[in-house]
C-alpha cells in the first residue's frame, strides 16, 4: 500500500483531486468508481475547482458509486443520488446517463444488486476507485463480520453507523436499516484503489488498517489483498500508525 500523510484534510482532498484529474486526462473514457460520505466531498470539491480551469473534461466519462440507501428515492435528500448530484455531478460536464448508483427503492432488490453487478462486469470494473473508511473499518457499507467474498448485496447497517450517519438526518430513526453495497468482492475488481482518511475521528481505524491482519472483522484490512491501493491520509487520522 502507498501512503502519503499530508498536513490536513485540504491537501488531502487536492492529492486525491490530482490522482483523478491525471487518470481522466490519461484516458477520457475513464471508469470512475466513486464514495459518499463527509471525507470526499473536498476532493469533489477540488474537481469542481479543477473542472472551471479546463483541467479534465468528464463528457465521456463514467461513475460507478459504491451504495445506497434502502427505501431512499434518488430525489430523496439524503439519498447518494442526491449527495452525488449536489457534490460532484451538476457542477461538471458528466452526462447523467454515464453516472451509476444502485437503485435503493428497486422493489425486487436482490435483482437489482445482480445487475448492480453486470454494471460493474460490463461499464467497468473502475479504472480508479475512491475509498473513504468507517470508524469501524467498513468500506463502502461492508460492515465488520461481511464475507470478503461477496459482490453487490443488501446489508443491515451497524448500529454504530446509523449513529455516525445520522448526522445528515433529522434523527436517527430517520437512517434507514439497510442499504444496498457493491460487496468486497466487487470492490477489490477496481484497477486502482484510493483510499482516504482525515481527522482524529479516523485515526483509531487507520492504526487497525495498517498495522492489524486481514480479518472479516475489519473490512477495509481487505485492501491489503490489492496490489494497487494508495490511502491518502492526514496527520491527525495518521496520529497512531
Ligand atoms: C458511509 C459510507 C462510506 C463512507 C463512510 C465514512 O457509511 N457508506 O462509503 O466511507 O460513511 O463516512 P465519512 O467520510 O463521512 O466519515
Amino acid at each position: 500500500m502507498n501512503i502519503i500523510v499530508t498536513e490536513n484534510k485540504k491537501e488531502l482532498s487536492q492529492k486525491a483531486c490530482s490522482i483523478f484529474e491525471s487518470q481522466v486526462r490519461d484516458n477520457p473514457k475513464s471508469v470512475l468508481g466513486l464514495a459518499t460520505g463527509s471525507t470526499p466531498t473536498g476532493t469533489y470539491e477540488e474537481l469542481i475547482e479543477g473542472y472551471s480551469h479546463g483541467n479534465a473534461d468528464y463528457e465521456n466519462v463514467k461513475t460507478i458509486n459504491l451504495d445506497e440507501y434502502v427505501g431512499l428515492g434518488g430525489d430523496h435528500p439524503q439519498s447518494y443520488r442526491t449527495f452525488m448530484e449536489e457534490n460532484l455531478f451538476r457542477h461538471v460536464n458528466i452526462q447523467q446517463e454515464n453516472t451509476f448508483i444502485p437503485d435503493g427503492t428497486a422493489s425486487e432488490l436482490q435483482k437489482e444488486c445482480l445487475r448492480y453487478e453486470e454494471v460493474i462486469e460490463n461499464i467497468g470494473p473502475p479504472d480508479i476507485q475512491l475509498l473513504g473508511i468507517g470508524e469501524n473499518g467498513h468500506i463502502g457499507f461492508n460492515e465488520p463480520g461481511s464475507s470478503f467474498d461477496t459482490e453487490t448485496h443488501v446489508v443491515e447497517l451497524a448500529a454504530s453507523t446509523r449513529e455516525a450517519n445520522a448526522r445528515f438526518f433529522d434523527s436517527i430513526e430517520d437512517v434507514p436499516k439497510q442499504a444496498v453495497t457493491m460487496g468486497i468482492r466487487s470492490i477489490l475488481k477496481s484497477k486502482r484503489i484510493v483510499l482516504l482518511a482525515s481527522g482524529e475521528r479516523k485515526a483509531r481505524a487507520i492504526e487497525q488498517l495498517l498495522t492489524g491482519e486481514i480479518t472479516e472483522d475489519f473490512p477495509a484490512s481487505a485492501l491489503k489483498r490489492h496490489d494497487d491501493v494508495t490511502l491518502i491520509v492526514d496527520k491527525e487520522a495518521y496520529q497512531y500508525a
